[in-house]
């Protein structure tokens, strides 16, 4: 059973009072840049085909001023599927026994990181499930040595919840963002989708730790998860537009057959768009990306993003055969395909839809340079 959107009609025209009153609500959210809860509401539970033209085309139009039609490259590097979070939609969580767990040592990591600056990537995301093997130490070292190596790149870190104290390390070492999607941003969902031993509040206290060390932070959410409805994602425009974060992350939620929530409808294109559309009209200067998840859900989901206010690609610069380990959810694309191979297939997707590709750091427009980032 799938909750979200349920009133959306995917093939019906709403009668032109509800469509003016939606298409004034996003003309005030372009203005303002905000709307309140109910008028969120509003939207997601009336929107209907000929709104989400008009909502697509303000939210691309939003991006224009910023980053025109530019779109970030970064070399992702997954670089462990062991993990001790039970996050009961990922395939990758601790209680899945059905796949050989790897984890990337440092050399391997920079490896992937040489061939991707090679290709021309100048920010590597180093992702990995939570793996207690990584140590502050060790990846100081790392950092260390990534970043004495090139000093014209940014290296982003995804790896999860870790203490202030260890944020604060990896950031002086060299580690300029972090990606951590709060998922959701209603505790009862939140509840629902994790491990009882996995805290709603610890996941926000570590965002604003993050955000608070001076690190470029990346929230986000996923689209479509079992029981989630309209209220569950008011309430991430609501909480992104109060953490107002670097990055935004948004994917659909793609049902994983091994996991717990086994036989769940994934969620679906339009309804992922529609909420990637909504966060660039309440972050118009924000990072966007268009995810992997989008274009596993749909071939062209990713250039259809850019189309929507999307304006970063994410590229895997994973070793060939450790990238079908990472399976978080199933069919992810690019799995059986080199980093070569991805760089060029990534660029001609996005200038076939009219975009051009930005090899420089991207950093977040309004950053402050201070000495880190000089
Ligand atoms: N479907 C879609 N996205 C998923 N993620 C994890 N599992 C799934 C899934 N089954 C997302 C989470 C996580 C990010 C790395 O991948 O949002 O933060
Ligand atoms: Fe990897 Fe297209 S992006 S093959």
């Amino acid at each position: 059973m799938n909750y979200i959107l349920p009133k959306i009609k995917r093939n019906g025209f709403n009668s032109e009072e509800v469509s003016a009153k939606i298409q004034s609500l996003i003309d005030k959210l372009t203005r303002d840049l905000e709307l309140k809860k109910e008028e969120y509401l509003y939207i997601l539970d009336n929107i209907s085909n000929n709104d989400t033209e008009y909502l697509f085309n303000k939210a691309y139009e939003a991006k224009l001023p910023y980053y025109q039609n530019r779109v970030y490259l970064r070399g992702l590097v997954e670089i462990s599927n062991y993990c001790k979070m039970g996050c009961k939609y990922c395939g990758i969580n601790y209680k899945i026994k059905t796949i050989p767990r790897y984890r990337l040592l440092k050399d391997e990591i920079i490896k992937c990181c040489d061939t991707g600056y090679t290709l021309g990537y100048r920010t590597f995301v180093l992702q990995g499930g939570e793996d207690s093997f990584y140590s502050d130490e060790y990846l100081e070292e790392l950092l260390k040595a990534l970043k004495s190596k090139y000093n014209d790149i940014r290296i982003t870190l995804s790896l999860g919840e870790r203490s202030y104290e260890s944020y604060k390390k990896l950031y002086d070492a060299g580690a300029d963002r972090y990606l951590l999607r709060h998922e959701t941003a209603s505790r009862r969902l939140y509840e629902h989708l994790h491990a009882s031993f996995m805290s709603f509040d610890n996941r926000r206290e570590c965002l604003s730790n993050l955000k608070e060390i001076g690190y470029q932070v990346g929230a986000g959410f996923m689209v479509g998860s079992p029981t989630q409805n309209n209220k569950d994602l008011v309430e991430d425009l609501l909480y992104l537009k109060e953490l107002s974060p670097h990055m935004v992350g948004i994917g659909p939620y793609l049902c994983h057959s091994d996991t717990e929530l086994k036989g769940n409808l994934s969620g679906t294109l339009t309804e992922t768009l529609i909420m990637v559309a909504l966060v660039r009209l309440v972050l118009p200067k924000t990072l966007l990306p268009a995810t992997t998840a989008l274009g596993t859900l749909d071939k062209l989901g990713r250039e259809n993003a850019l189309k929507v206010g999307a304006n970063v690609m994410m590229p895997n610069i994973s070793p060939t055969e450790s990238r079908e380990l990472y399976e978080i959810y199933q069919d992810k694309i690019c799995t059986g395909d080199t980093s070569i191979v991805c760089r060029g297939c990534i660029e001609t997707r996005i200038k076939a839809f009219g975009h051009s590709i930005d090899l420089s750091v991207g950093d977040f427009i309004d950053i402050e340079r201070n000495e880190k980032n000089d």
